[in-house]
């Protein structure tokens, strides 16, 4: 069809579609290049944003299609690979924290105690405070020359910041240019940069239709959308600046010349210079004025439209905070009265079992969509079914030992950015009918029993439920897969989350072994790879070509590749040391676990405790993990562990430490390369010490190996030594 493009995609043949896909994956490519590296855009935003629904539309209906390019897939703009750094000319302080109404008269008790002498020589000495709400943002400084806007940069440690001039250009209430006639020479105008609930709700829209990324909170989406390199991000994003504070302000001549005398006055000057200003400051003598605004402003935090974390008291007169002055990096003469975590009062309407890749099955709430802090809630963690219960990690009570149960009324709490939680059940509103929630015995995914085993430590039943279909349950198949090709584990080019999930869905892959036979599979196949996945002949064979080059894994990689519970790359690496190939480990961690004296069998290895040869004894009971394995082997000739201390190895009997950022092996792969090679690796440097390999970041051990005149090697040159 020769207009293609145009096409209804529910008209759309699987040939036309998989086209059409390529087609879309290079206009999209060629859109972002455009637009993001030439700083040109070549098409408009709507025709981008139609390029991107029509990718998504074809995709959801032809999901077997999907690309390993596939625009959908990119998750946002590269973040900024740096900004130049600017030191402030005047600190960027932090505010002192009160939690308490006492906190904040103890603070007014303290100003007024620190004057005493004024106000009893002086009837007229008035000790006003302002009060004014805490934006939840991120502060910036922007530095302004005879009026110009010269230079914005990000707080970073307080001295010095990042260069985000550009950037904060784009802000519509930064103003380029100050008005009227009495602006300082040099001026630091410093206030919050912060996103609206409005716009945070339109990107995650957006986002959501077009396939970008996961937007937290808006204070996380204004920080990331300030980092942009490309400026043009950052004005799509409408970020929003209240101006509170200064820092440098001085005359042409250099010398000091603050905007007014008071706090409430200077804020007034940045207002009428163009900037916006935040209307809930108020200035008052007493403390009881400042916790009664508190209120207010408390009150109307859910319909301000932005988020605020609490209410900042400052003392009014500029000349009496000079006099009280600082503590460390905060001044005395302010305070910020945050709010407790926010709450809302919601429905539970479900509980859900997720199960992981270790078979623990988490529940998580349903609830009934409520706004806890300008973020919608939906779900919160329920961590394992004693906390359901109301019987907290140690076995004290939580919610005073109220159970949840589906149909209560719950109180959910955010704090920050961390996952909602449950904190309480209104007891008053639960339902007659509302049952104690029954936590499954059967794991939702493969039907296996779950179960929840004796802690041999403590005595006590482990807080998790555990499926005990391993292999055979789904939801750790998939999971199990991802580990196995992992980078750490097979490492596997070309085969990763998403084409595992992809392939485990389509049936092509269930078990490690399966991977392996894929190829051959593929070639009887009528239906191939090829052709069925959109991935294209070249990349089917690049793919397993991949496959085919792992089939003789190391053998510590191939041990940690398994997923048997507690079994980490260290752990795979002592286990390989010690069995030297996988049958001795396989047939001696089989004859244990069915042995009545497990324990007796299996060896004593240092580094490797009774919960780890347990878990390895618990996988090698269960006969469809040993039928994976040997069906695994039939494909796999993991390589035999050798420790050779071989005379043609020139670290033979030499004594190495390895430190500081590795960057081609793990610290275990290179603990078991040398150890291969007849080495002894050592934890820390002596006068025993050979060699040491040095990573990026060595500290200590770098400096101890100089001073006794240990020789040091990169990380390459030990590659280039050993012969790799
Ligand atoms: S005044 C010398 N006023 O809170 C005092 N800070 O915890 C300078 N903040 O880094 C700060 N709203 O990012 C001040 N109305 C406000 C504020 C405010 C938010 C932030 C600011 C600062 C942090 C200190």
């Amino acid at each position: 069809m020769s207009d293609l493009s145009q096409k209804p995609v529910a008209d759309l043949s699987e040939d036309e579609a998989r086209a059409e896909l390529k087609r879309l994956a290079g206009a999209i490519a060629a859109a972002d290049i455009a637009y993001h590296q030439h700083d040109a855009p070549e098409i408009t935003d709507a025709e981008y944003d139609e390029l991107r629904l029509r990718n998504i539309e074809i995709e959801a209906r032809f999901p077997g299609l999907v690309r390993i390019d596939s625009p959908s897939m990119a998750v946002g703009a590269a973040p900024a690979e740096g900004f130049a750094k600017v030191r402030h000319g005047v600190p960027m302080l932090s505010l002192t924290n009160a939690f308490s109404d006492e906190d904040v008269t103890d603070f007014v008790a303290r100003a007024r105690k620190f004057f005493m002498a004024d106000i009893l020589r002086d009837a007229d000495f008035h000790l006003a405070f302002t009060a004014e709400p805490k934006i939840d943002g991120l502060s910036a400084s922007l530095r302004y020359e005879n009026g110009i806007l010269v230079r914005g940069a990000t707080r970073g440690d307080g001295a010095v910041g990042e260069d985000i001039t550009e950037n904060l250009k784009t802000i519509a209430d930064i103003p380029h240019r100050l008005k009227g006639e009495d602006v300082p020479a040099v001026i630091e105008i410093r206030g919050e940069v912060y996103m609206t609930h409005a716009e945070f709700q339109r990107l995650k829209d957006h986002s959501a239709r077009f396939g970008g990324q996961d937007y937290v909170n808006p204070r996380n989406t204004a920080a990331g959308s300030l980092r942009q390199k490309d400026p043009k991000i950052t004005a799509s994003r409408k970020l929003k600046f209240f101006a509170y504070a200064w820092g440098i302000a001085e005359d042409a001549d250099g010398n000091a010349q603050p905007p007014a005398a008071t706090q409430r006055e200077v804020v007034e000057k940045f207002s009428a210079w163009g900037f916006a200003t935040n209307p809930l400051m108020i200035r008052t003598e007493s403390a009881d004025d400042l916790l009664a605004h508190y209120r207010t402003i408390e009150s109307q935090r859910a319909t301000l439209g932005y988020d605020i974390d609490g209410v900042v008291y400052k003392l009014d007169r500029l000349d009496l905070q000079q006099r009280w002055g600082f503590v460390a990096r905060a001044p005395r003469w302010a305070i910020a009265h945050k709010f407790p975590a926010e709450q809302a009062t919601t429905l539970l309407t479900g509980i859900d079992i997720q199960v992981g890749r270790t078979g623990a099955l988490t529940p998580v709430a349903r609830l009934a969509p409520v706004t806890v802090g300008g973020v919608v809630v939906e779900n919160a963690t329920l961590h394992n079914e004693d906390y359901i219960k109301g019987i907290g990690n140690s076995g004290e009570p939580i919610r005073n030992g109220v159970d949840l149960r589906i149909g209560d009324t719950v109180i959910v709490q955010r704090a920050g950015d961390v996952i909602p939680q449950i904190v309480d059940v209104v007891l008053d509103k639960r339902p007659s009918s509302a049952e104690p929630f029954v936590f499954p015995h059967i794991c939702p995914a493969c039907g296996s029993e779950a179960v929840r085993e004796l802690n041999e430590k403590t005595g006590k039943l482990d807080s998790i439920r555990r499926c005990t279909g391993e292999l055979i349950c789904p939801a750790q198949g998939i999971e199990n897969l991802k580990h196995f090709v992992s980078r750490n584990a097979l490492d596997i080019e070309g085969l990763g989350d998403k084409q595992v999930s992809q392939f485990y869905a389509e049936g092509r892959i269930a078990r490690p072994a399966d991977i392996f036979t894929l190829r051959a599979r593929d070639e009887r196949a009528i239906k191939k790879l090829k052709d069925a996945d959109g991935f294209g002949a070249v990349s089917v064979k690049k793919l397993f070509d991949a496959i085919d080059a792992r089939r003789e894994p190391e053998l510590d990689r191939f041990i940690f590749a398994l997923g048997i519970r507690h079994v980490g790359e260290t752990t795979g690496a002592l286990l390989a040391k010690e069995f030297g190939t996988i049958e001795a480990f396989r047939d001696t961690a089989f004859a244990a676990a069915h042995h009545e004296d497990g324990h007796s069998v299996f060896p004593e290895i240092g580094g490797i405790g009774e919960t780890v040869r347990s878990s390895i004894m618990a996988f090698f009971a269960n006969d469809r993990n040993v039928q994976a394995l040997d069906d695994l082997l039939a494909e796999v000739k993991p390589k035999p562990y050798v420790v050779t201390i071989s005379a043609d190895s020139v670290v033979a009997g030499k004594t190495v430490v390895f430190t500081g950022a590795l960057e081609k092996m793990t610290r275990s792969e290179a603990k078991a390369m040398a150890e291969r090679l007849g080495a002894k690796v050592a934890g820390s440097v002596s006068s025993q010490t050979d060699i040491l390999v040095a990573g990026p970041g060595a500290g200590s051990k770098l400096k101890k190996a100089e001073e006794l005149g240990v020789e040091v090697i990169s990380e390459d040159e030990w590659f280039e030594r050993v012969g790799r």
